[in-house]
């Protein structure tokens, strides 16, 4: 089984994924937090583009399985001498991994990987394409929460153009029964966004009735020279940048990660009791051991145990 979109999975698995993630999490409070379900299997980390949270979650949710676990990471790797991506795959391959969990900055380089492996491929993450396992352990962590999904009121804000949270997320909240918004400057929404058929907002005010309010990074880094679609930083962060007093009592506010303290929220937002930022990482664990234990024995529920 790969995992390249969020539209690979159906409501229904969903809900056996967060099954076995509750297990997980269980564990996870225990002292001693290993399991055997994985153990003989191989799992390979391809991480071509910078992370922390979604690396690390991996590499920790595989070893909590007890499969063996080798990271390949950008930088260290032999695509800064030019190795092509096939290439990678195809040497990799020999290893006969069971799992590749592979993050890039190309749109589309994971669902070119499922042609030169025969493990399940996972995508961590392609350029602005997909992230389905942020998208997962996002409504693991609302489900948590809230005690349910169907009726709540999302709005994701920000930079939607380059977000690939915000494609899985706005896909995969729509398939649980959310009600969605995307609110930003015009210039932060992509092109065609009118074909999404999702309310789209220019303003704040947008925020006033919603439960949750999913803040997005700025992410200049994915603009790569082009002219920015926004004056300064330091004017989104007076326009769009949210504080304390922006969100009322009851909403709780979401960030996949890396905040830019200062730029989207405010410092003492993301720290504030409403902030589930933390909470997210907490269930990404849970929910990828979830995800790795399904790609490579689907039918392993009792695993868990
Ligand atoms: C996100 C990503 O890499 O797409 N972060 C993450 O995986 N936790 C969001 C971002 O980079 O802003």
């Amino acid at each position: 089984m790969h995992l390249i979109s969020i539209d690979d999975l159906s409501a229904a698995d969903i809900e056996n994924l967060f099954s076995l993630s509750d297990g997980f999490l269980e564990i996870a409070s225990r002292s001693i937090k290993k399991v055997p379900s994985l153990r003989g299997r191989t799992i390979i980390n391809v991480f071509l583009e910078a992370s922390t949270r979604t690396q690390s979650s991996f590499e920790l949710a595989g070893k909590r399985l007890s499969a063996d676990v080798i990271n390949i990471k950008g930088s260290s790797s032999s695509v800064s001498k030019g190795e092509s991506l096939k290439d990678t795959i195809l040497t990799l391959e020999s290893y006969r991994p069971d799992v590749l969990v592979m993050r890039h900055p190309q749109v589309g380089a994971s669902r070119m990987a499922t042609r030169y492996t025969s493990a399940s491929v996972i995508n961590a993450g392609d350029g602005t394409g997909e992230h389905p396992t942020q998208c997962l352990l996002d409504l693991y962590s609302l489900r948590r929460v809230y005690g349910r999904l169907d009726g709540l009121k999302v709005a994701i804000v920000g930079d939607v153009l380059r977000s690939r949270v915000a494609r899985s997320d706005l896909f995969g909240f729509r398939k649980m029964g959310i009600d969605v918004r995307l609110v930003g400057p015009p210039t932060l929404m992509p092109p065609g966004i009118e074909y999404w058929d999702v309310p789209v907002y220019n303003d704040l005010d947008a925020l006033e009735d919603v439960d949750v309010i999913y803040l997005l990074r700025m992410q200049l880094e994915r603009a790569k020279g082009k002219v920015p679609p926004v004056p300064s930083l330091r004017e989104y962060s007076r326009v769009w940048g949210l504080s304390q007093y922006r969100v009322k009592p009851g909403q709780r506010v979401m960030h996949p990660g890396p905040i830019n303290r200062g730029v989207e929220l405010s410092g003492d937002l993301a720290d504030d009791e409403r902030s589930l930022i933390l909470h997210q990482v907490e269930s990404g664990l849970a929910v990828r051991m979830a995800i790795l234990l399904t790609a490579v024995a689907p039918a392993a529920e009792e695993a868990t145990g």
